[in-house]
């Protein structure tokens, strides 16, 4: 196998490469000044199952595009297998019509990543599992929770509270919980589908006097995490740290958020950034071996 070194990913592409021990395949890429993008393979991928990885976070539309632009590039060069490593997958919230009028964007993506000749697919933590049946080729999420869940281990963080912001996020709550060893527990959310506002509903939790760590799978603009610190400031927990898999945080959701009370924030880089604190090298480079 060799891994084809996508520019949205490039330090994570690399630490995987080295991990794995599979050959790099560099990639020259550009933006025109019409905003349209250029790639081009740098070795040679003939009779390869190569491996792209290439995170479709923002600008999502681009890093998409090249995405498919490298996959097409593979096959036309004589790769014999393509595997995309998407590390996060753009455009899986919108899974499902929750308004008449809406399309599945998942579902379209997915076709387009079929025709640009990808044969399958590893992303981490998507949004909802049953986005995977949109896929007509091999799909997977891996979760990423249990490294988030260790960075506060090695912190002592031992036993501290793991706390789901909604209902969904249970399930990421509960896989913290397993690492850290001590309670999980959730809030209520409710979104607005028109303006996307989300208010929180507060159940009583036994967070008083506790280290409290709220996983979820993304934060985009702080929004569910300022709602949820709230809530646990009221009900007195000593301490609030938030950890995500996706760390989109997009305008001042940063600052919003450590206004809120919140000590830290912790994300892998799914999405680069200073907060990319824990790295998926080792979770991908294993999906990889395994295939
Ligand atoms: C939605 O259910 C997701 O799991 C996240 O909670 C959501 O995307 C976070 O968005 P925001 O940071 O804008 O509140």
């Amino acid at each position: 196998m060799k891994i084809i070194v996508g520019p949205s990913s490039t330090d994570l592409a690399e630490k995987v490469a080295d991990l794995t021990g599979f050959e790099k395949v560099p990639v020259a890429s550009r933006v025109f000044p019409d905003g349209e993008s250029y790639v081009r393979l740098e070795n040679s991928v003939r009779d390869e199952h190569v491996a792209i990885v290439n995170t479709t976070s923002k600008p999502q539309d681009s890093n998409l595009m090249q995405l498919a632009f490298m996959a097409n590039a593979a096959k036309r060069n004589g790769a014999k297998k393509v595997t995309a490593v998407v590390p996060y997958l753009a455009y899986a919230r919108q899974d499902k019509i929750f308004l008449e009028g809406e399309n599945v964007s998942i579902e379209t993506v997915a076709a387009m990543l079929k025709a640009a000749g990808i044969d399958q697919l590893i992303t981490v933590n998507l949004h909802a599992e049953t986005a995977l049946n949109k896929f007509s080729f091999p799909a997977k999420t891996f979760t990423a929770i249990p490294l988030l869940a260790e960075y506060f281990l090695k912190k002592g963080f031992k036993e501290a509270f793991a706390l789901a912001p909604d209902k969904g996020a249970m399930y990421i709550a509960q896989q913290a919980q397993t690492i850290l060893g001590g309670q999980a527990g959730n809030l209520e959310k409710q979104r607005d589908r028109y303006t996307g506002q989300t208010t929180h509903t507060a159940a009583h939790l036994n967070v008083k006097g506790k280290i409290v760590i709220i996983f979820d799978d993304i934060i985009s603009t702080g929004g569910t995490i300022v709602g949820a610190a709230r809530i646990l400031r009221e009900q007195g927990a000593a301490q609030i740290y938030t950890a995500c898999v996706h760390g989109l945080l997009i305008g001042d959701a940063e600052k919003r958020i450590l206004d809120a009370g919140v000590e830290e924030i912790v994300a892998t880089d799914s999405v680069p950034s200073k907060n990319s604190k824990v790295t998926l090298a080792p979770l991908l480079s294993e999906a990889l071996r395994a295939l």
